[in-house]
């Protein structure tokens, strides 16, 4: 069989590896924090098929088939965005301008868009999802998840589902997003189709099951019962928790042995130490608080207390619509006070623990060849210049898939 074409990018001012096995010139550690933030200067990397084959110095590089020089760009792991929204139809750029104006933020929003997109065929709601992909893919996006929730019905849930699967495999069914109109007056009907027939339909086209957890859409009971059923059925746990308000959802995620509890907004300390004390990722989505003028969660007392941070976008048409990992970045920066170190590796590699992956969010030997050329030389003008398009090139599993080479 013939070797995989191989591509040495040199010239690297800053190589993010989130590798900290190997050290600065690129010699193997014994072991410790294998995943931590760790970064190369004056570097190179090879590509060999869809794998990273070998980082180091640029000065210690070996040779190549095909060579790209990086001319004192930065490179770093392409971002895993574990949490968004992206299969629905329509807007509500209105709902978002009234909040501005000073309307609260309320999850009722949400079946404005259930309306739109139980109506939509699914050309449109295929077109509208590969369009917002495309979007995460420009900006860096090399993985994502992408949620259900705006069907509500077993077959609208299904279909797409089955949408989404035709392109990412991170796919979550979260049929428990809120109370339909229909089921207004039995909820607890509603929860068990839920966990019973709508479950048997999109287990299949589904890797995740997620509840939002929230009063005015799922209480603890509810949810640990609608995750108990998906992990029967063989899916791995994630919980909207504690976004609007202090409640339950995260407990139940620890209970739950779930990835990750996304949003923790409003944490109790005994919430920041069941965080602490399990793997349960906290996955911050500081778009939505940017979308909803609601305050930032503490990421520091995150960090602090040991837990393990992500970031995502949470990209959805009402509390945010942003596909823009960068911009995440430079929220949780500057208004949640992570270094910029602890931002980008929230990115990448926190991404992908919170979807339970070793093979990406690192740019270690055999991860998987998702990386980022940035018009910039180190990681920080990821934050330093904010809202300025800076994703000058993706490779995704080896393939350059967005941008050009400088
Ligand atoms: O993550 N919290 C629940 N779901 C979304 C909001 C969806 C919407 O407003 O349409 C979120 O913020
Ligand atoms: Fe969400």
């Amino acid at each position: 069989m013939a070797e995989p074409q191989s591509t040495l990018i040199t010239g690297i001012s800053e190589l993010v590896t989130n590798d900290a096995e190997r050290g600065a010139s690129g010699e193997r550690r014994a072991s410790g924090e294998r995943r931590a933030y760790a970064a190369l200067t004056d570097a190179a990397l090879v590509i060999s098929g869809d794998r990273v084959a070998w980082t180091g110095p640029a000065a210690r590089a070996p040779a190549a088939d095909a060579v790209v020089d990086a001319g004192g760009r930065a490179v770093l792991p392409g971002f895993a965005d574990s949490h968004a929204h992206l299969i629905f139809a329509g807007e509500r750029s209105a709902e978002f301008a009234a909040r501005m104006a000073g309307r609260p933020y309320r999850a009722g929003g949400i079946l404005v868009t259930v309306e739109a997109t139980r109506a939509a065929p699914d050309a449109v709601l295929r077109a509208n999802l590969r369009r917002l992909a495309a979007e995460m893919l420009g900006q860096g996006t090399t993985t994502f998840e992408c949620k259900s929730g705006y069907g509500l019905t077993v077959p609208d849930e299904a279909r797409g589902l089955a949408l989404a699967a035709e392109i990412t495999p991170e796919v979550t069914y979260l049929g428990a997003h809120v109370v339909p109109p229909e089921f207004a007056a039995d909820p607890a009907g509603y929860v068990d189709l839920v966990r019973g027939p709508m479950l048997a339909a999109c287990a299949p086209h589904a890797r995740w099951i997620d509840v939002f957890c929230e009063d005015g859409a799922f209480g603890g009971a509810e949810a640990a019962a609608v995750l108990a059923a998906g992990a029967a059925a063989g899916l791995g746990t994630r919980v909207h928790a504690n976004q609007l308000a202090p409640g339950p959802g995260v407990q139940v995620a620890a209970r739950a042995g779930a990835a990750s509890a996304d949003h923790c907004t409003f944490l109790t300390d005994a919430d920041v130490d069941a965080l602490a004390s399990t793997p349960v990722v906290a996955t911050l989505l500081p778009g939505a608080e940017f979308g909803t003028r609601q305050p930032f969660p503490d990421a520091r007392r995150l960090l602090d207390a040991g837990v393990t941070v992500a970031l995502a976008t949470d990209c959805n048409p009402g509390s945010s619509f942003t596909s823009s990992m960068p911009f995440c970045i430079a929220l949780a920066v500057r208004e949640m006070r992570m270094t910029t170190e602890e931002a980008v590796w929230a990115a990448t590699a926190g991404g992908a623990r919170a979807l339970r992956r070793d093979d990406i969010g690192h740019l270690g030997i055999g991860a998987r060849a998702d990386l980022i050329l940035l018009e910039a030389p180190s990681h920080a003008y990821l934050a330093y210049r904010p809202g300025v398009p800076l994703i000058a090139a993706v490779w995704q599993a080896g393939r350059l898939a967005a941008g050009s080479i400088p």
